[in-house]
């Protein structure tokens, strides 16, 4: 049985069926790939685009979707998220996706059901769907010519799985990966690539990804504001110039926090870009796990 917990449980080789797939799903309206399939979605954290594609992408494919409701699931009655999922694998769904916290939840599952789990974020460390959807529409911007590109992820890193997931995706496919963050935000890896502000790298990238602030996962106040925050990692007209460089969000984005209401309106942010893209990826990734091909 194969899941999707982290982007390496795909070789080089899949992904690229992935992507084959997802070029044909990005111009269909719909099909019957997975007509009589049922895909259960749990998100025990808050979500609009994975949740909202994964129900899109499902229902393009013709499967049924239940999104369990988990704020009135019975883990509120102190059923364990474990036992919750372990009911839902009782039903015979044929795939699960889940959003949870905790960022070894997905693996401990695998296990104990025989249907895919689908990581759709864990915690800090992975969001392999989003990763795959970035890259997908990396290389459909630069017309697969990727070797060698580079991407500087700007923002929250150390708080992003995100980040997580990318810095082991994208360097896969010969991209240069590199972080930007101030101190209190970097990763803790010394063989990442590391800088303090985007203009010690900004005349060399090709890609900027730019990273929500992840409050919710913060033990401490790391800046007074977000506004003082922004003073150096918002990126905005000024800090792209009229360099040709595409910019990214995985979303949500805070506006006039992480880009400038003037850049989400520029030709070279491809935001709602990878929103589209993301739902044909997650139609391909959900063919190849419940047709098994
Ligand atoms: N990119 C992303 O994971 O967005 P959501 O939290 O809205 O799903």
């Amino acid at each position: 049985m194969q899941h999707l917990i982290t982007t390496s449980d795909f070789t080089k080789e899949e992904i690229l069926k992935i992507y084959d797939d997802a070029k044909i799903f990005l111009d269909m309206e719909s099909s019957e790939v997975l007509k009589g399939k049922i895909i259960v979605n749990l998100f025990f954290e808050n979500s609009t685009r994975t949740r909202g594609a994964f129900e899109m992408a499902a229902k393009r494919l013709g499967a049924q979707v239940i999104s369990l409701d988990v704020g009135t699931s019975s883990t509120n009655k102190g059923e364990t998220v474990f036992d919750t999922v372990m009911n839902i694998k009782a039903m015979g769904p044929d795939a699960i996706v889940i959003r949870h916290s905790d960022c070894n939840f997905h693996r401990t599952l695998v296990d104990y059901v025989d249907c895919p789990i689908i990581n759709a974020g864990a915690g800090k460390t992975a969001h392999p769907t989003q990763a795959l959807l970035d890259l997908f529409t990396i290389s459909e911007h630069f017309d697969g010519e990727i070797e060698g590109k580079k991407v500087a992820i700007v923002g929250d890193v150390k708080s992003s799985r995100v980040a997580g997931s990318n810095k082991e995706l994208l360097p896969r496919f010969g991209i240069d990966v590199c972080f930007v963050a101030p101190d209190c935000f970097k990763y803790e890896d010394e063989s990442l690539k590391q800088y303090n502000l985007i203009d010690e790298i900004i005349d060399e990238v090709d890609v900027v990804m730019s990273l929500r602030t992840q409050l919710e996962r913060h033990n401490e106040v790391y800046f007074q504001s977000l506004n003082e925050y922004a003073k150096d990692y918002c990126i905005t007209k000024e800090t792209f110039g009229e360099r040709d460089i595409l910019l990214l969000h995985p979303g949500p984005v805070n506006r006039n926090v992480d880009i400038s209401d003037e850049m989400l309106v520029d030709s070279r942010n491809k935001v709602l870009e990878q929103v589209k893209n993301g739902v044909a990826v997650r139609m391909a990734v959900l063919k190849k796990l419940v047709l098994k091909q």
